[in-house]
Parts: C-alpha cells; sequence; structure tokens
C-alpha cells in the first residue's frame, strides 16, 4: 500500500510541531498543545479579578448604588432643594445663633447690600437706614424676610428672591433685625418711616 509507505518516510521526518504535540491522538489526528500567549492569559485573568470586584461592590457587599438607589438619591436630593426653594415665608423664622448671624453679614455684604444701604446699614443716598427704629415698610421678621424676597421695584429695592434660597434670606433678614438694628452707625440717614420695635 503506497499510502502506508509514505507515512513511514513522514515519521522519520523530524517535525517541529513534536516538542508542543500532547500524545493525544483520534482517527490519526494529534492534539497539539498551543496555549495562547501569555497577555491573552493576563488580560482573561484580568477580567475575571475586575468582575469579583464588581460583583462584590455592587451585589454582595452593596456598597455601590445600582440604577433605582441612584434614581432615588437624586431625586431626594432635588425634593431637598425644591422644598427649600418653596417654604412658606411664614415657615422661616428669626434666627439668633451666631453661626446664623454671621453667615447673614456675609450675604448682606456678597449680594452688595451695602451699595444701597450703606457698610453698616446706616443707609445712604439711595436707600433707608436699617439700624434705626423707623421702618417704612414694617419691622417684624416676616416684613423684613418679604422685602427682601420680593423687593420693591418702584421705590429702587431689589427682590433677592431668584439670587438666594429662602434659608439664605432668613439669614440675612436675621442678621439685619439682630445685629444692625439698633446699633447706633455713625453718618446713620435721618429716619424714614414710622417708629417699630
Ligand atoms: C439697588 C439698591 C438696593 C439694594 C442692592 C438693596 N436694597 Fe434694600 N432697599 C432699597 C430701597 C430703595 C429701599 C426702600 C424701599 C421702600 O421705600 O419701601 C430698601 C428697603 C429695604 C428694607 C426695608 C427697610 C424699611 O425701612 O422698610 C430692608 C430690610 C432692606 N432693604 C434690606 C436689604 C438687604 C438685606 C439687601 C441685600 C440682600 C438690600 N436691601 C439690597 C435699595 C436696595
Amino acid at each position: 500500500m503506497g499510502s502506508d509507505t509514505s507515512n513511514e518516510k513522514l515519521k522519520d521526518k523530524k517535525d517541529p510541531h513534536d516538542e508542543v504535540m500532547t500524545g493525544h491522538e483520534y482517527d490519526g489526528i494529534g492534539e497539539l498543545d498551543n496555549p495562547p500567549p501569555r497577555w491573552i492569559m493576563a488580560l482573561f485573568y484580568l477580567t475575571i479579578g475586575i468582575s469579583i470586584l464588581y460583583g462584590a461592590y455592587y451585589f454582595w457587599l452593596d456598597i455601590g448604588e445600582n440604577q433605582d438607589q441612584q434614581y432615588l438619591t437624586k431625586s431626594a436630593k432635588h425634593d431637598e432643594i425644591y422644598k427649600q426653594a418653596n417654604t412658606p415665608t411664614a415657615e422661616m423664622k428669626l434666627l439668633t445663633d451666631e453661626g446664623s448671624i454671621a453667615e447673614g453679614k456675609a450675604i448682606f455684604t456678597e449680594m452688595a447690600c451695602s451699595a444701597c444701604h450703606g457698610l453698616n446699614g446706616e443707609g445712604n443716598a439711595i436707600g433707608p437706614n436699617l439700624t434705626d427704629e423707623y421702618w417704612i415698610n414694617g419691622c417684624s421678621f416676616t416684613n423684613v424676610h418679604d422685602m427682601i424676597k420680593n423687593g420693591n421695584s418702584i421705590k429702587g429695592m431689589t427682590a433677592f428672591k431668584d439670587r438666594l434660597t429662602e434659608e439664605k434670606i432668613a439669614k440675612v433678614a436675621s442678621y439685619v433685625l439682630v445685629s444692625l438694628k439698633g446699633s447706633n452707625p455713625p453718618n446713620a440717614k435721618a429716619p424714614q418711616g414710622v417708629i417699630c420695635k
């Protein structure tokens, strides 16, 4: 048989694949031990490692937030901002703690209230004195809060409702009533309005 002899010949020849043959053969087909390159294996093990960390972070340890949790966190934050922006003035109260008054003072500077009311609230050519006992629009917390919030476009008082949250308005209003009112600064503008204690 001719094919047998040619097979014999082939077997005599040194086959470069011999070194990587597994020795397993089926139907005359030998199995080659041909592992993928190291870098591909490294990548493969890396993906397995990452999947374990991912699973631990999002499922087993429950540290990461899934889509539903992210949605809830975001809407809770949004609700908080919405609530603050829509708190009725009636629910805001005069704040007397040092922290709030200090913040109110910072807002007074930041919002340039001094441009129209003087650095110490003493009043100037534009705005009235905020340190005496005479008030044009009343001196209750609600009066002052409303004035800062809605302003008075005819008389030239800026409305701050788009620039300050209710909370910040409450703080600057408290600063006006607690620190400025009754402070007697130099160069005070003449009283305007009616006496209000
Ligand atoms: C562009 C000028 C201007 C700015 C800025 C301004 N005000 Fe006034 N403000 C006025 C004028 C003018 C009045 C007087 C309104 C009136 O006659 O009713 C007034 C009135 C007030 C009153 C009521 C006084 C009263 O006697 O009834 C308060 C309180 C007040 N301002 C606080 C503030 C605070 C706090 C800020 C900063 C956050 C501020 N204002 C920024 C011009 C200004």
